[in-house]
């Protein structure tokens, strides 16, 4: 089974856990694409669901095809959140923001009463890490919010380059028309200390550390589908 194939097995497996009547919030992301897909067919078969979007990204493919959405400020509050994560441990700590869309994934999940994460077995880690931690920031300043994030970070031990995201030749932008820094920190100990350091810093609007937000994973590898919870 290739990692595509893992995507979609965790996909299915999410879609056992959409009701009729659900509102929810549809994660970005290769993985969350995939149960796009599968919730698009349920939806023509008689599924009725009101999605919210997490990025332009997802709800361009909602509208292509034919998954009905809203806004989250038509819809504040959410029933459930299905997306994909860039790392995860055992706690259902995340790591998110890989395709630039984190701070309104953050959003999105927070109005959500609970989170489903859907991932491929590569993505589960002993310690987080590996994966470069994105972090959102605002434009103005940029350099001095890069300065404060090193400096928080050697405060907890961890340095490690910190750049700027690019996307071709120009900076990139989420669809906030923020900048994203991705700090290759290597192992994060702490995720909870780190995130206290990251949110203190005026500059950062998010970071990619999901702590306490998921109640329940599915990941899917070459045996199949399983289960983690919170
Ligand atoms: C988007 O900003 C991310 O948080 C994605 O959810 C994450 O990068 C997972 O993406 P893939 O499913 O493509 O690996």
């Amino acid at each position: 089974m290739d990692a595509r194939e893992m995507k979609v097995k965790a996909a299915e497996a999410a879609l056992a856990h959409v009701e009729d009547g659900m509102r929810l919030g549809i994660g970005t992301g290769s993985t969350a694409d995939e149960f796009v897909r599968l919730l698009a067919e349920k939806v023509h078969g008689g599924l009725r669901i009101q999605g919210v979007p997490t990025s332009e990204r997802t709800a361009r493919l909602c509208v292509e095809l034919g998954i009905p959405l809203k806004s989250l400020d038509e819809l504040p509050e959410l029933d459930l959140t299905i997306d994909g994560a860039d790392e995860l441990d055992a706690d259902l700590t995340l790591v998110k923001g890989g395709g630039g869309a984190l701070l309104r994934e953050k959003i999105v999940a927070a109005a959500s009463a609970r989170m489903l994460v859907i991932a491929d077995e590569s993505k589960l880690v002993n310690t987080l890490g590996a994966f470069p931690l994105p972090i959102e920031v605002n434009p103005f300043g940029h350099k001095a919010t890069r300065i404060a994030i090193e400096k928080a970070a050697s405060r907890l031990g961890l340095s490690g380059e910190v750049k700027l995201r690019r996307g071709g030749e120009d900076v990139f932008t989420t669809d906030g028309g923020h900048y994203i820094f991705d700090a290759s920190f290597g192992r994060i100990p702490d995720a909870e200390a780190l995130s206290g350091e990251l949110n203190s810093i005026p500059g950062v609007l998010e970071h990619g550390l999901f702590i306490h937000m998921a109640s329940l994973a599915i990941i899917a590898g070459e045996a199949g589908a399983w289960t983690l919870k919170a």
